[in-house]
């Protein structure tokens, strides 16, 4: 079958859509991004994405070719045109296309960029439990913008490949852990509280993060943002992280560690089980 993107405006296959090669995303890494996800045809908390979306431009004084409105019928045909039932829409806006210079263009057309991807999701109980390695944070003080700047990113997720894990759980420099390379991380301690870190300029507020906070509430567990310590994340009784991509997934194995003996815990279960149900309902 044949896929499509959408860009600047019009459909395109996917394997011709492309952008100048002085687009300032390609040349500087200025632009922001959004994951949406799919599942069965229902959006998982688009709102709160496009929200997030407008909150980055206006941190990099980007402003949308496109109003919300337009931006979900981008979405809505792209999604028609792929016959995408189950995966993932990637939006990105760039500042547009100028002659090479760091400073911003006085005149320039931010570039909007659209496509999607079919992945296939875990919906059941039976959740997999999945290996993490631990990586300094190499960021910049910036990371609650969701910029398409990640090579921090990619080159902690490629570690964590190059040893067979799943994710790379950063580490700031005074052994606090900030998130992992494209999720949230979250501890439960053996008394029973869920920890997170607080939302601040250290890590990107993930949407799903709030969801699950919303969920976790309303399933009256003890919620705490703070950071924490790796000694902690090693001695919790389950680990978890959470993004739009692996809604909540569960972590096993941490380094050389094992975590709840290798088992996936019962609170991740039920977390992710719960969200499914929400993103059925379309809440
Ligand atoms: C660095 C980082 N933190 C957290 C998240 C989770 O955010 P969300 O739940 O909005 O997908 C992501 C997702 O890509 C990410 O890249």
């Amino acid at each position: 079958m044949s896929r499509f993107a959408y860009v600047n405006g019009q459909y395109l296959s996917h394997h011709n859509a492309a952008v100048h090669i002085e687009d300032r995303g390609y040349q500087f890494g200025d632009g922001v991004y959004e994951v949406v996800l799919l599942i069965d045809g229902k959006m998982a908390d688009c709102e709160g994405h496009l929200k997030r979306l407008q909150r980055s431009l206006d941190e990099l004084s980007l402003s949308s070719p496109v109003s919300d409105a337009a931006l979900r019928q981008i979405m809505n045909r792209l999604i028609r045109l792929n016959r995408l039932k189950t995966g993932i829409i990637y939006i990105q806006i760039t500042r547009g296309v100028a002659r090479r210079d760091h400073k911003f263009p006085q005149h320039s057309h931010p570039s909007l960029v659209m496509t999607v991807k079919h992945l296939s999701v875990n919906t059941g109980q039976q959740l997999a439990g999945k290996s993490a390695i631990t990586v300094p944070d190499q960021r910049w003080e910036r990371r609650d913008i969701k910029t398409i700047q990640l090579l921090p990113n990619c080159l902690a997720k490629q570690a964590a490949a190059e040893q067979g894990a799943y994710e790379a759980i950063m580490v700031m420099a005074d052994g606090t852990v900030s998130e992992g390379s494209s999720s949230n991380v979250w501890i439960l301690t053996g008394s029973g509280q869920l920890i997170t870190r607080q939302a601040n300029e250290a890590i990107l507020n993930g949407i799903t993060r709030r969801s699950i906070q919303r969920i976790a509430a309303e399933r009256q567990l003890e919620i705490i943002e703070r950071p924490f310590t790796v000694e902690e994340m090693m001695a919790a009784k389950e680990v978890f992280v959470t993004s739009a991509t692996s809604m909540v997934t569960a972590l096993t194995q941490i380094d050389d560690k094992q975590i709840h003996e290798g088992e996936v815990g019962l609170i991740a279960t039920a977390l992710k089980a719960d969200y499914i149900e929400c993103i059925q309902v379309g809440e």
